[in-house]
């Protein structure tokens, strides 16, 4: 029986979020520069994200770069903004074909402004669509975000608006980037490093890991759907004892 059909539909995972790690490593195994690594690593995407729409996850969330990636070489960074640019004008069919909803979380402010605008052009071209949530982590990290959901909060105190004894986690929840996603429930990530570089802290409180030796670009559906077989057959405890549940 090939893996897909081995996936259970009612115990499959609602949110999945990938670090997409090993890129440059992949270009160094392969004799190439690093900028065809990262190449080699959108056309990656792609077919996980037809994949995970193919078998109805509704909420994908990928790491395309990180608030410390700005510290990589300038030459790096723009690479990298470039290939946002041009992955998102050709990839916004593959989105459309398979109903899937754009949406972004970061301090996306700080984007290049042709990233920013071609990101909010193919936002604003598939909100309608219904099968899968596609969200992409761009200038995020997870202690900004933190920092920034302080921030407001303490304001709204300030302005009066709240007490402090409104603050509880579903307030806390609303002031993250991500406050119309679930909670992630596998984050897998590739290249053998086995660190979450500051993605989602909040959001992976109860998520199962799934850590694989595969550089990114090398990572197929096949790696994807033993991820989540091996998912399936994990117990979801919540803190409560096995007899519970
Ligand atoms: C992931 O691959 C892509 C980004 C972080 C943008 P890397 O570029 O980190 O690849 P390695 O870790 O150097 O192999
Ligand atoms: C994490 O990868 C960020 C992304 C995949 C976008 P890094 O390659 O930047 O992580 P570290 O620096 O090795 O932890
Ligand atoms: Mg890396």
């Amino acid at each position: 029986m090939d893996l897909q059909s081995q996936i259970e539909d009612k115990k499959l995972p609602q949110h999945i979020a990938i670090i997409m790690d090993g890129n440059g490593r992949w270009a160094k195994k392969h004799g190439y520069l690093r900028a065809i690594g990262h190449k080699k690593g959108s056309k990656a995407v792609r077919e996980i994200v037809e994949a995970c729409a193919k078998i109805n996850i509704p909420f994908l969330t990928l790491y395309a770069f990180s608030t410390e990636n700005w510290n990589r070489p300038k030459l790096e960074v723009e690479t990298l903004m470039k290939l946002l640019v041009s992955s998102l004008k050709k990839e916004i069919k593959t989105l459309q074909d398979n109903d899937i909803k754009l949406n972004a979380i970061g301090n996306l402010e700080s984007l290049p402004k042709k990233a920013q605008k071609e990101l909010l052009d193919v936002i604003s071209k598939t909100k309608q669509n219904k099968r899968m949530t596609l969200t992409l982590a761009l200038s995020y990290g997870a202690r900004e975000e933190i920092t920034k959901t302080i921030r407001e909060i303490s304001l709204k105190v300030k302005n009066n608006l709240i007490s402090p004894l409104d603050i509880d986690e579903r307030l806390v929840n609303e002031h993250l980037y991500t406050n119309n996603l679930p909670d992630v429930d596998l984050l897998i990530r590739t290249s053998g490093e086995q660190r979450i570089s500051n993605f989602l802290l909040w959001q992976i409180a109860y998520a199962e890991l799934s850590f694989t030796d595969t550089l990114w670009p090398d990572f197929t559906k096949k790696h994807l759907f033993e991820a989540i077989l091996n998912y399936q057959n994990r117990e979801r405890r919540f803190g409560k004892t096995s007899e519970q549940l």
